[in-house]
């Protein structure tokens, strides 16, 4: 069967891209990174992903008069290249309603927090001032509204009493690197619908409540 198609966007470090094409080399995966696109040149993902063979594009959104025209552009390479799944990865810029409607439920984002609480930036320093014990990440469908589309899935990791921003959010990202590839398998495999708000996931068991935790 043919392998599905993911774009993923980037702004920067390209971490998660990363572990999503690491995940892609498996010759069982379903699904092959098509193009990686950044709004930045200068992002250092793009060199990673160069360096795994993987097409890249760059889409200065400078250069562009609003937000919709500089997605529109996005879009076209996308579709371009046959993407049938939109993975956003650190990508950050805020983008028009027109994006996530044309690829309603074919766009997913990961953020390090568990959402709904703690939506936005600065995530993991808002979970320690708020105090909480437990934190993590979320990969949600993306809707119009920020950080707030359906959830598909979410890992949980401890807030340790010494913890600073840097070390909550090395500890989340492990996490978020087992995440959002098993998120995406599950969507290239067919197994996840949407109603409303609610994800189910289909023939994993207890897929929908899926948690990790991780040692310190
Ligand atoms: C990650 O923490 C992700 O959850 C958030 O932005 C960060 C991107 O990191 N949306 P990287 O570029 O994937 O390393």
């Amino acid at each position: 069967m043919a392998k599905l198609k993911v774009g993923i966007l980037i702004s920067g470090r390209g971490s998660n891209m990363a572990a999503l094409i690491e995940a892609a080399r498996a010759p069982d995966y379903p699904a092959e990174i098509a193009a990686v696109i950044s709004n930045v040149a200068s992002a250092a993902g793009l060199e990673l992903a160069r360096d795994a063979g993987v097409p890249t594009v760059v889409v200065p959104h400078k250069e562009f008069p609003d937000r919709e025209s500089f997605d529109r552009v996005v879009s076209a390479e996308l579709e371009k290249r046959g993407v049938g799944l939109v993975a956003l990865a650190g990508f950050m810029r805020i983008q028009s309603p027109w994006f996530p409607g044309h690829w309603k439920d074919r766009i997913v984002n990961i953020h390090p927090s568990l959402l709904p609480a703690f939506p936005g930036l600065r995530v993991q320093q808002q979970a320690i001032d708020a105090g909480v014990r437990i934190s993590g990440c979320t990969v949600h469908f993306v809707t119009a509204d920020l950080d707030s589309g359906p959830i598909i899935a979410q890992a949980a990791v401890p807030v340790l009493p010494d913890d600073d921003a840097d070390r909550l959010a090395a500890r989340i990202l492990r996490q978020e690197h087992r995440l959002y590839p098993l998120v995406v398998r599950w969507f290239a495999e067919g197994r996840l619908s949407v109603s409303s708000a609610q994800v189910a996931v289909a023939g994993v068991p207890n897929g929908a409540t899926l948690l990790f935790s991780s040692d310190p």
